[in-house]
Parts: C-alpha cells; structure tokens; sequence
C-alpha cells in the first residue's frame, strides 16, 4: 500500500517538475494534476476523486465536459473551425442571432478571452464618447473601481492596484480614475468632476478581490448617476454572469441593463475561449470595419458551442439551482463558522462565495487549509491571502453541498 501510494505521487510529481522546467512560472498552483472531470468531479493522474470548487474561475457553471457542450464543439470542429472574418460562416450569424435575444441587446461583437472583451469594451466607450458623447478626442476618461480585476493586458494592468500585477510592467495606459468600490458617492463625485467622463467600468461583485459583494441598491444607484451624466455603464460580468450568483447576470439581482456587457469563462461552460461584447446600435455601431478584431473571434466552433453552453444553462435552470444551493451553502457555512472561529465571515451570492479565514493576508493559513480540502477530496484555492473561494460548478446537488460542508468542517477542525 505504502509503495503504491508512493509511485502514484511521483506519477504527479514528474507532470509538476515538467511545467516547472518549462512553463513560464506565471501562476502558483496547488500540487495537484487532473485528468479527467465529469460534472462536479474531477480526477487527478493517481485516480482520486475530487469535488472542483473553484470551477476554473466560474467558467465550468455547467459542469466539466457537459456531453451537449462537447458534442457541439465535435460536431462543428469535424467540419468547419475556422474562416476568420474575411468571409462570412454559417454559425457567427445564427449564433449572434441567439445571443444578442439571450440577453436583450441589439448587437454583440465576439472575442475570445475576457481580457480581450474588457479591452473592446474600454475601446468601444472610448469611441462612443468621442463620435456620440462630443468628448474631445484623447481626453476621455473612464472610472473603475479600486481593487478591480478585469484582467492581464497592459491597458487593464494600468488600473489595477495590485503592485504585483503591475510591478515592472509600466509604463501604463492614461485615461482611468479610480474610486473605491461601493461607495455612490465617490461614483458621483468622479462623474461630476469633468464634462471628460465616459464611463463605469464595474465588476457587479469582485470576484478576484475576494467575493466582495457590494451592498444592495448599488448598481442600479451606479447605473442611474452613469444616465444622468450621459456616461456608459459597463459590466464586467466575466466571473459574476451566466448563472452563477442564483440570476443570468448579477446585475439582474437589480433590474440593471448595462450600457456594454462583458462576458467570457461560462459562455462556453469552460469547453473553448469565447468572449462576447454586448451593447445596442447607439454604441455598437460606432465600430466601423477595421477598426477592430480577431482571427479567431467569432470562430464556428465558439458560436456553436457558446449557443450549446447558453442552452445548457436555460434548460437545467442553472440560475435557479445556484440561488437556492447557495443559500445551502451559505448556511451550512455559518454554522461551521459558529462551531470554528477559523471561519471568520461567509459572503457571496449564488454559487460565488468565499470564506475569510481568521489570520493576516500573508499568512500562510489559507493555503494549508485549502491542501487539507484537497486531501479530503475537494478543491479550492486562496485569493488575496486569507480568503478562499468557494464556487462549485451550479449543476451541484443539494446532497452534494452537504458532503461538501462535511469535507469543509472536518478540514477546518485538524487546525482548530
Ligand atoms: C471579472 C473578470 N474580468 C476579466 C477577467 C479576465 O478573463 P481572462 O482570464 O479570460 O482573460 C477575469 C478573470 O478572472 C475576471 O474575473
């Protein structure tokens, strides 16, 4: 026994050393490597089992390799995968058609990854506020939020503050004010403070910064004040959108249509990079041929399988099984949390939680914890330090989420 289980870790300790010795040492993942997964479960290379609750990022909401998403992608990649948009295919319009009447906007304008779609994004309102709005050209400013994250593109890295995002990467891209998060007033103060502004750019709940869920009424306050300054509201919807915090977008938990929509990860449930860009003719149009694109934007196999995906989470009520897990969760959460003082708040919304873990961001705490999960059969990972998110993919049972708590409760308890 003790031999086997030897081999088997060596097994995934030569996948490790190899993306070490040559992969760009870009990202700090757990020990563990995966092999297969299949609805909530994921297993790695020695054949244990786990639960995935990180989702990667929420972009499997419907589970991993839900058989509808993958035999659209099969189906079309065995017959066309790609034109690029030098010609005209038989799946961009017919999908374009779907998604634009999935979430009531005239137009959509496709990409592939969600830092691409917000850079279209703050590309579109740029022009939109000099062609539309009168803003003198160079002078548009665009507000966001402090502890923002939108992505990894120089432009988008040039308002973050996160100093390892940015450090030794500058210089950076002009144009963007910064305000704190949740906080109306300042949202008025900095659209009152230039004739210059030309729009919000706002994650409905930062994901990234740790599910930080702002208080209610904010984003349909944030939406008027952007009317009545005549500025673009948009929502970063990469992480919050498609089902997963209990409604198709976070931002209809208050009855907000966004001026642009950004939307990525889930729109494919995780099975291909899909991006979309939505906005009606008034913004969209401004867009003119060679103004902007992508070779792979827009590809056959996205559009089918982003239509397979989107069906996938309207047919298995995915919005409404996520808001009523997630009340579930966040119950059983605040009574392990009752029972343990390691767990020092429950927050989140829908299927996206995280819990805050009673030690400082530097601690290494969070992490430990998140291993223990992983050797009791579920995964997890930290964000900034002490919080872990908590996001299993939104085709969860409710017997499933209790496992879950049990697997979550018993880990916490080996440290306190
Ligand atoms: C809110 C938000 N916007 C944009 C992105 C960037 O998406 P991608 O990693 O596909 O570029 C992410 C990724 O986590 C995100 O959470």
């Amino acid at each position: 026994m003790e031999q086997s289980h030897q081999a088997l870790s060596s097994k995934s300790e030569a996948f490790i050393e190899k993306e070490n010795k040559y992969g760009a040492h870009n990202y700090h993942p757990l020990p563990v490597v995966l092999e297969k997964g299949e609805g909530v479960y994921v297993w790695d290379v020695n054949g244990k089992k786990y639960f995935d609750f990180l989702s990667a990022y929420s972009a499997v909401n419907q589970g991993h390799c839900h058989p509808k998403i993958v035999d659209a992608m099969v189906k079309q990649a065995q017959t066309l995968t790609l034109t690029s948009r030098a010609f005209y295919n038989d799946q961009l319009g017919p999908y374009e058609e779907f998604v634009t009447k999935y979430f009531g906007f005239d137009k959509v304008l496709p990409m592939n990854t969600g830092a691409e779609a917000v850079e279209t994004a703050l590309k579109l309102c740029r022009k939109w506020a000099y062609e539309v709005k009168g803003i003198p050209e160079n002078q548009a400013q665009i507000i966001v939020c402090e502890n923002n994250f939108h992505g990894r593109t120089t432009t988008i890295i040039s308002f973050s503050n996160d100093e390892n995002a940015r450090k030794s990467f500058g210089p950076f891209t002009a144009g963007f004010i910064k305000i704190p998060y949740d906080d109306i007033e300042a949202l008025e103060n900095a659209l009152k403070s230039s004739k210059n502004i030309a729009g919000f750019l706002v994650e409905p709940i930062q994901g990234e910064a740790g599910v930080y869920v702002p208080a209610d009424g904010y984003l349909a306050k944030a939406k008027s004040l952007c009317e009545q300054y005549n500025a673009l509201f948009i929502a970063d919807e990469v992480q919050t959108g498609i089902a997963r915090t209990g409604k198709l977008l976070a931002v209809h938990h208050e009855n907000v249509q966004p001026d642009i929509l950004i939307l990525g990860k889930a729109i494919s449930g995780g099975v291909y990079p899909v991006s979309a860009v939505l906005a009606n003719d008034a913004i969209m149009n401004v867009i003119k041929p060679g103004q902007h694109g992508s070779t792979f934007g827009g590809n056959p196999v996205a559009g089918a399988v982003a239509i397979a995906a989107l069906e996938v989470v309207r047919d298995e009520n995915l919005a409404e099984n996520a808001a009523h897990l997630g009340v579930v969760l966040r119950t059983g959460l605040n009574e392990i949390a009752s029972r343990n003082s390691l767990i020092t708040l429950v927050r989140g919304k829908g299927l996206l939680n995280a819990i805050v873990i009673d030690c400082d961001e530097n601690s290494d705490l969070a992490w430990d914890i998140c291993m223990k999960f992983s050797e009791y059969g579920l995964l997890a990972k930290p964000t900034h330090g002490n919080k872990i998110r908590l996001a299993p993919p939104l085709v969860i049972t409710q017997t499933q989420i209790h496992e879950c708590l049990a697997i979550i409760e018993r880990a916490l308890n080996d440290f306190r």
